[in-house]
């Protein structure tokens, strides 16, 4: 064998398995909707609806919790964030819209996006609106609120987006309080 014979055999081979390992990858994306899809398992239905007990959630805490695959942020805020969060007015806001289905086509301003009047409680979809990051809390970043260090997006004491690549204020789930102390999520 020449060794441009040999060189054109190693390049074939490369090709191949480069191939092959795409086929698998694009058969192993395929499947896991449809896999997720066949099975509407027990737990999947359990947890289309879950209750939090907030009464150990003191102020300027959060509580993250799991809510169908993705963690939510329960955060009892101080009296400093509420006053910092509802004295942005809205035209600094990238995301002009609350992302609130409890308040659909809301603005976003402060008291659209807390769950109570008083804005006490904030309760948001822990997942960055970039590409999915779960974004740090607790006063993070230069907004004082969330920092989702993969590209740098900032998030105010609201959980509205102010700097970095995200497109949307951090979504909000369907929540509501049943009692003074249980939030329910879905
Ligand atoms: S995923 Fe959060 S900034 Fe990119």
């Amino acid at each position: 064998m020449s060794h441009a014979e040999d060189h054109e055999g190693t390049r074939r081979d490369f090709l191949y398995y480069a191939t092959a390992g795409a086929g698998v990858v694009a058969t192993g994306a395929a499947v896991w909707p449809l896999v997720n899809q066949m099975n509407p398992s027990a737990d999947v239905q359990a947890l289309a609806s879950i209750r939090v007990d907030v009464s150990g959630v003191s102020e300027g805490s959060q509580l993250s919790v799991k809510f169908l695959g993705k963690p939510v942020f329960i955060r009892r805020r101080t009296a400093e964030e509420i006053e910092a969060a509802r004295a942005v007015s809205l035209d600094e806001l990238p995301d002009p819209l609350s992302q609130n289905p409890n308040k659909p086509n809301t603005d976003a301003s402060d008291a659209n996006r807390a769950m109570d009047e008083n804005g006490e409680w904030l309760v948001m979809i822990g997942v960055c609106t970039h590409l999915g990051c779960v974004p740090i809390g607790n006063g993070a970043g230069d907004f004082s609120g969330w920092f989702c260090p993969c590209h740098g997006s900032h998030y105010d004491e609201a959980g509205r987006i102010r700097r970095g690549p995200a497109p949307r204020n951090l979504d909000i789930p369907v929540a509501e309080f049943i009692d003074d102390t249980t939030i329910q999520l879905g």
